[in-house]
């Protein structure tokens, strides 16, 4: 720092003090740090989901110094529970009471719909690292809201054209009834139609029960060519179990949205082998920037190995990263920063990726199996997915 520069800031804050602390709001809001509000599951079936967010949120802020934009970073964490109805309330304390300047959440589409409605309400900056609800990038989206995951429709829309280029034509799709399931469906059908193929039955069970077994029975009586299926945490782990127990694996093959296989291989064991999935990532992606990412999480997390979700809280640290460097921690300038965000160029782990005018990722879709303790990438299954986010209008 030259001497002008340093006498500057010098009379800057000799300045502050004999005002009585009232220093000029920038320098003020620069030197504070940046309050960082994550809403996340850390109880119930999404609870590794979330912590492994976390994980990767907090390892993206480490490589920078534990600084964005030159500010540190105070954390505020709400588990969120996944439950829907206490959304609002939990978004508003991070909000009201907290005053945090960016929101980071959640996993559960419709605890997402909640956070957006308060974001857009109070103008806070939100940045989605999982939630796939296909509204908040749709007919709900806004300036200051972004996502650094997917939409649930992206990743199922792949999978029809898989199937039916095997020559396997109908199909029985088996999920939780809620958002995140219910596109997860209709984007397979959309794709599997286009491809020839029909869906002919929907198996759905409120969500976060996992009593499969009727459900099995009655897929099992459809004798469809293929099962499809979206569940995700510990219910993935027991639908897969379930789904071998019930004689199943190796008579009707099982297909699904990567979730149903990522981060659940040691829970899942033999039930795992051989299912294919299509999602944005794969742990067996083996390109430099993938393995720096999973050593560099290993290293920090006790030989944890990561997964997606991981890695979306990792870009989601990225992507403000990138704001937040170019208003030089300077919130207050939003234009600037949210400007910043949509021209990133995130070089994840996952393989680089930009942003749709609405906010959600454009990205390649891989075709993944399950081998050993991996999600072996196959192929890209679509290159450059955007979604095709229908009733946004930006204003
Ligand atoms: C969702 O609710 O959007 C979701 C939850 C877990 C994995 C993927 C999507």
């Amino acid at each position: 720092m030259s001497q002008i520069t340093n006498r500057r800031a010098f009379l800057q804050v000799v300045g502050a003090v004999t005002l009585g602390g009232i220093a000029p709001a920038p320098l003020l809001a620069q030197q504070s740090k940046l309050r960082v509000g994550l809403m996340l599951p850390y109880t119930g079936t999404y609870a590794a989901l979330g912590t492994a967010i976390t994980n990767g949120f907090k390892l993206a802020v480490d490589e920078r110094k534990g600084r964005l934009g030159g500010r540190e970073i105070e954390y505020f964490t709400v588990d969120d529970e996944s439950e829907p109805a206490k959304a609002p309330e939990n978004t508003h304390r991070l909000v009201q009471r907290d005053k945090v300047d960016v929101l980071v959440g959640t996993v559960h589409s419709g605890v997402l719909l909640g956070m957006v409605k308060i974001a857009r309400e109070s103008g806070t900056l939100l940045i989605c690292p999982n939630a796939g609800a296909g509204d908040a990038t749709g007919p709900m989206c806004a300036p200051n809201i972004f996502r650094t995951s997917f939409s649930n429709w992206q990743t199922t829309y792949p999978l029809g054209k898989v199937l039916a280029d095997r020559g396997l034509k109908t199909a029985v799709f088996i999920t939780w009834n809620y958002a995140a399931g219910k596109e997860m469906l209709a984007g397979f059908q959309e794709g599997f139609a286009k491809a020839g193929g029909k869906l002919v039955k929907e198996l759905l069970l409120p969500f976060p029960q996992v009593e499969f077994q009727p459900l099995l029975t009655e897929a099992a009586s459809i004798k469809p060519a293929a099962v499809v299926a979206f569940f995700a945490g510990g219910g993935a782990a027991k639908f897969l179990t379930d789904y071998a127990a019930a004689g199943l694996k190796g008579k009707i093959p099982l297909f699904g949205s990567g979730f149903l296989t990522d981060g659940v291989l040691d829970a899942a064991g033999a039930a795992a082998q051989d299912v294919e999935t299509t999602l944005h990532y794969g742990d067996g992606l083996s390109t430099p920037r993938n393995n720096a990412f999973r050593a560099a999480y290993r290293k920090s997390y006790k030989n944890l190995e990561p997964d997606v979700y991981a890695v979306q809280g990792y870009d989601a640290g990225l992507l403000l990263a990138a704001g937040m460097d170019a208003v030089k921690g300077d919130v207050s300038r939003k234009k600037e920063l949210i400007a910043a965000m949509e021209r990133a160029r995130i070089d994840s782990p996952r393989g680089a990726w930009t942003l749709s005018k609405a906010h959600n990722p454009i990205q390649d879709f891989y075709l993944r199996k399950v081998v050993g303790k991996e999600n072996r990438v196959m192929g890209v299954a679509h290159k450059a997915l955007a979604d095709p986010a229908i009733g946004c209008s930006m204003k």
